[in-house]
Formats: structure tokens, C-alpha cells, sequence
């Protein structure tokens, strides 16, 4: 792998509003853009907003405004929710922007020019809701209904554009035999492989019933299909539309994205349309589209109805009860990245809180700045070498951790790459009761032995510290400022290097988790 990283989350329909299904791409991704920045990677985390289509141009209609104020009312509420959980995101790209909108002409121009688009007529089975035609198969297996909103599919003919993703049917079953890793998780690779050997089928990519979108170049009674549009943002945020300029200049090298990171609804287009359309343009394809589940709430689907949605609302009184960092914790650490859904509830919060952060890492840090005070005098002590028992050769172990958490990281396992550095603060847990410190510190002779423990087991919990910053940005600097140790350095490596905490630094005490009372009201 090279040493930069491009890395997305799926642009935002401006026509709804956000929920946890948005904080958690969002929020991961900003875990892994903020990990690959910490080893001095270059990092571009891109996210925004998807802003065309009929739905947007019916609910501003029925607003009384534009499409245009609509969009911009919505988009600016996306934004804001990015700084409300602190997510590091380099750009923040609308479908609306005019770079956007001139670079998607131009790419449609060009398939067009190709023959990749042509004007043709179709029949098929239609979701109103979600402007989406099925093929007769899937239209079959959804007994003729929307999946999303349970109405009846309808009969429709339209004079289209089409792509001619039928074109690509050896390439895109030889691309997936190829690069075996470009669609996680494997269970979500066969699905769509068991799709694509059903035969794939040229797709409309305009219409003709609504004009809030992007027109075909030369044909204006047509609007570019919302999700053709929506799937260039991955490259006109980079310019690659642009012969030249600046956007392009400074942009451009990013391309092929490391991680398309996108919801299992949304995979066909990420995993089969899209690549297709990069082909077709004789572009790069992304190294891997990440694939996960859906959260439920409570053990069950997330609905209005039911009073278990995850808003914005709960979700802040999560974060004004627990703190910021917590929530984002809970959504790396149990979220549903692998190929079933995860269960979202106010139990399980309040029990992972408690068990890991408590119990663990706050009680830990806590334990060992307390200790440092009553037995050091608050300053980091000397580790002189003494033989202090509980057989870990620490420099390894911690390296060992280090090296794994980067690793999985590396492989957007979120839970592996944190599991690493719980598990050094489990390992300073099980020192401190081998050794027992405290018992020893009565004994005036083993003054030396106490400090060297100390040592230990402060340069340990650093260097956990550094791993955990990006799952929790704030809680971990406020570790940093209250025991001196500077701000980060992009060097994660070198940082976590054993030794690296200097005698004498002044070590306060530290309660970075408040114990918390259950309340199941939080939910
Ligand atoms: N606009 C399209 C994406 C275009 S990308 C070129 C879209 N937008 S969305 O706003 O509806 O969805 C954003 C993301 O939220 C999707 O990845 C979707 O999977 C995710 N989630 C929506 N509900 C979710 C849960 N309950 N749980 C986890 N994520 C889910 O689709």
C-alpha cells in the first residue's frame, strides 16, 4: 500500500434528516481517516451531500420553496452535525456545487461521444419512492412491491439514456475474480456476485418526469439519473473532470479511493454500476467498497412509529450523558461493519461505557497517576531496570500491539485495531496485580522497584493512548495535556516507541470517565 489514502463515505440525500445511519459512516470513517493520519499517511476524507432528484424537487414543492433552498437548508444541517461529533472530514462536496455539475456533463458527454450512453425506450418495473427500476427476477422475489415503502411496484416506459452496463458483464465477473478484496464483506461479495451472474442489463441514467437535476449535454428534456450524478462526486471532488486547475493539480493523485465505505443497501451501484461507468471511461477502480449493516434499535428495526428511531436528538443526549468520545466508542466498537446488523441499545451503551471505559481505561489511567503521586511525588518515574516480576517484556508486547492495531486498521476492522490497545490496558491491570505496587510501596528498600513498576506501567498506557486518540480525540488529549506528554506527532510508530515517556514529567491525576448512573429513560 502506498502511504496515501483516499477514503469516502456516501453523500447524504438532502431530503432527510440525520440519523445514526450517517453519524456511523461518518464517525468511522473519521476513525480510520484520523488513525491513517496519525502514521503520517495522506489522508483525504471526503463526505457531503446528494442533493438532485424527484424527491427533493417534491418535498421543497411541498414546502412552498425551491429545490435550490431546500438543499441549501438541509446540506448546511449535514455540516453542522459533522463538527457536532467531531469528524475531520477534508471536504464537504454538494452535487449542486457548478464544479460538480460541469465535471458530470462532461463525463456524460463522454460516454455519450463513446457510445457507452445512448437514447433507447424501456419497460420495466418501477419503485416510485425510490426512483429505482428492478429487473423482472427481483421484481418477482419483492412480490411486485417497493422494499422501502411497501407499495406497489408500477409498470412504466420511458424514452431513456442508457448505459450499457450489459457491455460489461465479463469484465466487471473477471474484476471480482481478480481483486477478491474489492467488495467486503465476503458474504456481501457473493450476493452481488450471485446478481452479476444473473446477467446484468443496460441501465437508465436520465429522466424525464422532473427537472431538478443535471441535464444531459445536448439534450435538456432529460435530467441525469440522481444516482449516476451522486457517483461522480468520488472524482469531481478530485478534479478529475478538469484537464487542468487547480482542484485537479493538487487533488488528482488520491484517485483510485482505498475505502468506498457504504450501507449493504447501496452496494449495487457502489460495487457493479460504478466500476462499470469507471471502466467505461477507462479510469482507475476504487481498491475496495466496504459493505456494512444496518444498526436496529432495541432489537428491532429503526422506525418513527415505534419510538426506537436513532435521531440526531438521542443521539446528542447520548453524548450529553456519556460524552462525545463514548458514543463514538460505542459506534466503532459494536457497530455493524461485518455482514449482520448490530443492535443499538441503551443497555449495551450504558454496559460497554462502563465495562471498557470505567472499569478499564479510566480506572486504569487513574489508578496509576494516583499511585504516581502518593509514591513519586506526581513526576514519571525512573525505570532502573529492576527485575519487577510479571513476566512481560514490555517493549515487545507493546510493539507486538502496536503492529496489530496497524494492521487492522489497515483492514478498516475497527473493533481489532481498538481491541489492541484495550488490550496493553488490561495488560498494565493484570502488572499491577502481579506485582502490587501498593503492597510494596510500604517497604522503604523497594522504593526503586515501586518507581520502575510505575514506570511501566505509565509508558504502557501512553502508548495505548496513542492508538486510541482517533476512536477518542478529546478524553485522549486531555490524558495528553494532564500528563505532559505534547501533542501528537504523525509519527505513530516512532511515538509509540517503548522508553519514549521522560523521567520527571509531571503526571497529574486523571478521571477521564465518570462512573454513570443507568437510566433506561436515555434511550
Ligand atoms: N444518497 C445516497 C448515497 C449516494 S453515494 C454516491 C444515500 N444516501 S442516504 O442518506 O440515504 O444514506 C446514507 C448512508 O446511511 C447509507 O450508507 C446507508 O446505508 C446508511 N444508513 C441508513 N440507515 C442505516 C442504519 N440504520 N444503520 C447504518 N447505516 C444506515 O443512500
Amino acid at each position: 500500500m502506498s502511504d496515501r489514502r483516499y477514503i469516502t463515505t456516501p453523500i447524504y440525500y438532502v431530503n432527510a434528516h440525520p440519523h445514526i445511519g450517517h453519524i456511523y459512516t461518518s464517525t468511522i470513517n473519521d476513525v480510520y481517516a484520523r488513525f491513517q493520519r496519525s502514521l503520517g499517511r495522506d489522508v483525504f476524507y471526503l463526505t457531503g451531500t446528494d442533493e438532485h432528484g424527484q424527491k427533493v424537487e417534491t418535498s421543497a414543492r411541498e414546502r412552498g420553496i425551491t429545490p435550490r433552498e431546500l438543499a441549501d437548508e438541509n446540506s448546511a444541517v449535514f455540516r453542522s452535525v459533522l463538527e457536532m461529533f467531531d469528524i475531520s472530514n477534508d471536504d464537504f462536496i454538494r452535487t449542486t456545487d457548478a464544479d460538480h455539475e460541469r465535471q458530470v456533463q462532461g463525463f456524460v458527454q463522454q460516454l455519450l461521444d463513446a457510445d457507452m450512453i445512448y437514447l433507447g425506450e424501456f419497460e420495466g418495473w418501477y419503485d416510485e419512492g425510490q426512483e429505482e427500476y428492478y429487473t423482472e427476477t427481483k421484481a418477482k422475489d419483492l412480490e411486485y412491491k417497493s422494499p422501502v415503502s411497501g407499495r406497489s411496484l408500477v409498470r412504466a416506459t420511458e424514452k431513456n439514456y442508457y448505459f450499457r452496463l450489459s457491455a460489461f458483464q465479463e469484465a466487471i465477473e473477471a474484476m471480482f475474480r481478480d481483486q477478491p478484496d474489492f467488495v467486503r464483506p465476503e458474504a456481501r461479495r457473493n450476493e452481488m456476485l450471485g446478481r452479476i451472474r444473473e446477467g446484468l442489463n443496460d441501465v437508465p441514467v436520465s429522466r424525464t418526469n422532473f427537472s431538478w437535476g443535471i441535464p444531459v449535454p445536448g439534450d435538456e428534456s432529460h435530467v441525469i439519473y440522481v444516482w449516476i450524478d451522486a457517483l461522480f462526486n468520488y472524482i469531481t471532488a478530485l478534479g478529475l473532470g478538469d484537464s487542468d486547475g487547480d482542484r485537479r493539480e493538487s487533488r488528482a493523485h488520491w484517485w483510485p479511493a482505498d475505502y468506498h465505505i457504504v450501507g449493504k443497501e447501496i452496494l449495487w451501484f457502489h460495487s457493479v454500476i460504478w466500476p462499470a461507468v469507471l471502466m467505461a471511461l477507462d479510469l482507475p477502480l476504487p481498491r475496495c467498497i466496504y459493505a456494512h449493516s444496518f444498526w436496529i434499535s432495541e432489537g428491532q428495526k429503526m422506525s418513527k412509529s415505534l419510538g426506537n428511531f436513532i435521531d440526531l436528538d438521542t443521539l446528542q443526549r447520548y453524548c450529553d450523558s456519556y460524552g462525545r468520545d463514548a458514543l463514538r466508542w460505542y459506534l466503532a466498537t459494536q457497530g455493524p461493519l461485518g455482514a449482520t446488523d448490530a443492535d443499538f441499545s441503551a443497555q449495551h451503551f450504558h454496559e460497554t461505557y462502563t465495562t471498557d471505559l470505567v472499569n478499564t481505561l479510566g480506572n486504569c489511567a487513574s489508578r496509576v497517576s494516583a499511585m504516581i503521586g502518593k509514591y513519586c511525588e506526581g513526576a514519571c518515574p525512573v525505570d532502573s531496570g529492576a527485575c519487577a516480576g510479571g513476566g512481560v517484556d514490555w517493549a515487545d508486547f507493546t510493539s507486538g500491539q502496536v503492529e496489530s492495531s496497524i494492521a487492522a486498521m489497515d483492514q478498516f476492522d475497527l473493533a481489532g485495531s481498538i481491541s489492541a490497545g484495550l488490550a496493553i490496558i488490561r495488560q498494565v491491570d493484570a502488572f499491577i496485580n502481579d506485582t502490587a505496587p501498593f503492597k510494596l510501596a510500604k517497604d522503604p528498600d523497594a522504593h526503586v522497584l515501586v518507581e520502575t513498576i510505575l514506570y511501566r506501567c505509565a509508558e504502557a498506557i501512553r502508548i495505548a493512548a496513542c492508538l486510541l486518540e482517533p476512536v477518542m480525540p478529546t478524553r485522549m488529549q486531555e490524558l495528553r495535556a494532564a500528563w505532559n506528554l505534547g501533542d501528537a506527532t504523525s509519527d505513530l510508530r516512532s511515538e509509540c516507541q517503548w522508553g519514549r515517556l521522560e523521567p520527571g514529567t509531571v503526571i497529574e491525576k486523571v478521571a477521564l470517565f465518570p462512573r454513570i448512573e443507568f437510566e433506561s429513560s436515555s434511550d
